[in-house]
């Protein structure tokens, strides 16, 4: 797999980050919607580099502009509900792309620590040869991005798969590493070094689904 850690690098996405981490900043809502949003626009523009361009002729009102467009078909798949803000961000850019959602939560057994991912509702036009971007603000252990791409398999085999991330612990980028081919792609803003005994990111920012919607009844 080929991994992109953005924030290797000094960026403006730096100052993003930094707001969905901060206790202070994080709390507001719209701010930390919006700031995940910006992520998604950024790993979008670096992704998009990676793509497929086909020439295209632009008529201005002044003559003919030679340019190169992306000619690939893309289809955007998000898990609800945190994915939301980001999905948001990646279709601002791609805005011609199908989308498809998929409800995916941790289902906690009797030990509080363990858990399994359970895929509920599930929407998705043909991912046959197109472009699939799978997108996953925060991935902890892996296991949602793997099951999610394993519900969508008899909707068809894409061209390539690009998976998205804000944060990532080092474990779940291992094992997404082990489950996907050498030549997928992962697009991500940081990742943290380790994974909280109740699976959370750490640092890492928190839940990104209660920060972006409020909180939720445990199930
Ligand atoms: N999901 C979150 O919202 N936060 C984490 O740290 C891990 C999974």
């Amino acid at each position: 797999m080929h991994i992109h850690n953005l924030s290797q690098e000094d960026s403006i996405l730096n100052s993003f980050l930094s707001e969905i981490r901060d206790v202070n900043i994080q709390t507001d809502r719209m701010r930390f919607r919006r700031n995940i949003e910006r992520i998604g626009e950024v790993l979008s523009y670096e992704m998009s580099k990676s793509l497929d361009f086909a020439p295209k002729t632009t008529t201005t009102p002044l003559g003919k502009s030679q340019t190169k467009l992306i000619s690939d078909d893309i289809v955007l798949c998000s898990i609800l509900r945190a994915g939301v803000p980001l999905h948001n961000g990646l279709l601002n850019y791609f805005d011609t792309a199908e989308n498809a959602f998929i409800s995916a939560y941790r289902h906690h057994k009797e030990n509080p620590e363990a858990f399994e991912i359970i895929v509920e509702y599930l929407a998705c036009p043909s991912l046959e040869g197109k472009t699939l971007i799978l997108a996953d603000p925060m991935l902890a252990t892996g296991q949602s991005m793997v099951a999610t791409f394993e519900a969508l398999k008899p909707f068809g085999t894409p061209k390539e798969i690009h998976l998205v991330s804000v944060i990532g612990a080092q474990d779940g980028v291992n094992f997404v590493n082990n489950h996907f081919g050498k030549d997928t792609h992962l697009w991500i803003a940081a990742i943290d070094k380790t994974l909280s005994d109740k699976g959370y990111i750490v640092p890492g920012l928190g839940d990104a689904g209660d920060l972006a919607f409020g909180n939720k009844l445990q199930h």
